[in-house]
């Protein structure tokens, strides 16, 4: 299906959601049955075009039988949401920031540390490798969910509205919003801003009215969220590369045929395959216009000493979770071969 509902405009429990998402679409013996699935991007965001060829793909195999529903744009309220609405079967997929699941399951915390991959190229590969992945994806298997693919979110770097940020130094005292994540608000402290955590939908009135003086992310929120408007500084410390993940409702999964669950699989590549590549345009297209219609000023400055100053989190995560070291080891593995080859 292609319509979008704004089922309701403002962010509302789980409980009243779930009594209204509950049935199927058709009349009588005809019905399907409807896959709802919620993310907090624009339709025009690499996500959105993403889940669309998904739902093309799903609806052409298995039509008879399932009609997906995408919710862009936070219609299903925020992030946090949307995952409690996938623990309960409200929703039977959203798309959520891995930084987001760290606060449902503690081995997500692991990607979300900042400076983890080494380049680009290096973190698309560990994410692309199942040692890797597989026993952080299973892990909130309990939890009422499961993680069936990765999404690229790119880099995520600080802007400000007024400050360019070019050592750790320039960020104290600036009010910095940061993802609802203990990971992140420990960053931001280390590198000396004031961390203020919100959701995404929040963040462009904070900035517009002065409540925060700077965010972190990558060159999309500048144009796709409008960002850019307001905030007139963006700086390439490079900190973080974390992942979007696509979390799918365990009873939805386990319900599913064997058949029906390798289509469903496929689908899955496919979200990946389609966001990666619709990403390096979407990029491309965001920084131009950042710069050439929003005046946003671009900043390369040397990310070591930003990466010196949280280097003590990685010490501090694999103390905190010992059984993450042989995943951490791993990427450090994919880290060196680019590194390597780069040289
Ligand atoms: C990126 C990411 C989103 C996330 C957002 C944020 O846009 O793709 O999943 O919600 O950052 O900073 O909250």
């Amino acid at each position: 299906m292609k319509r979008y509902r704004r089922i309701f405009p403002v962010i509302i429990s789980a409980g009243i959601l779930a009594a209204a998402l509950s049935g199927c679409s058709g009349n009588g013996g005809d019905s399907k049955q409807i896959v709802r699935i919620g993310h907090n991007q624009a339709t025009d965001h690499p996500t959105n075009i993403a889940l669309l060829e998904f739902e093309k793909y799903i609806e052409g195999e298995l039509g008879d039988k399932y009609d997906i529903e995408i919710y862009p744009s936070e219609l299903l309220g925020s992030q946090t949401d949307m995952v409690q609405l996938t623990q309960t079967g409200a929703v039977d997929f959203c798309v959520a920031s891995n930084s987001i699941l760290e606060t449902f399951s503690e081995n997500y915390t692991l990607f979300n540390l900042p400076y983890l991959f080494s380049s680009a190229d290096a973190y698309h590969e560990a994410m692309d490798d199942p040692e890797i992945v597989d026993p952080i994806f299973e892990s909130t298997k309990q939890a009422g969910f499961e993680a069936v693919t990765w999404i690229d979110a790119g880099t995520r770097n600080f802007y400000t509205v007024s400050v360019p940020v070019e050592t750790p130094q320039d960020l104290k005292g600036l009010k910095i919003r940061v993802q609802q994540s203990p990971t992140n608000v420990r960053m931001m402290d280390l590198l000396g801003g004031s961390a203020t955590p919100m959701g995404f939908g929040e963040v462009y009135t904070a900035l517009q009215s002065k409540v925060i003086d700077g965010a972190e992310n990558n060159e999309m929120a500048l144009t796709s969220n409008g960002h850019g408007d307001v905030c007139k500084y963006y700086s390439y410390d490079m900190h973080q590369m974390i992942p979007d993940i696509l979390i799918g409702n365990c009873a939805f999964m386990d319900a599913l045929s064997e058949d029906e669950r390798e289509i469903f699989e496929e689908g899955f590549k496919l979200i990946n395959s389609v966001e990666r590549e619709e990403w390096v345009k979407a990029v491309e297209v965001a920084k131009d216009k950042a710069e050439n219609q929003q005046g946003v000023h671009f900043l390369y400055p040397d990310t070591k000493p930003f990466q010196e100053t949280c280097k003590s989190m990685h010490t501090e995560m694999l103390e905190s979770y010992p059984d993450l070291k042989p995943i951490y080891d791993r990427i450090q593995m994919h880290n060196e071969q680019h590194q390597t080859e780069e040289e």
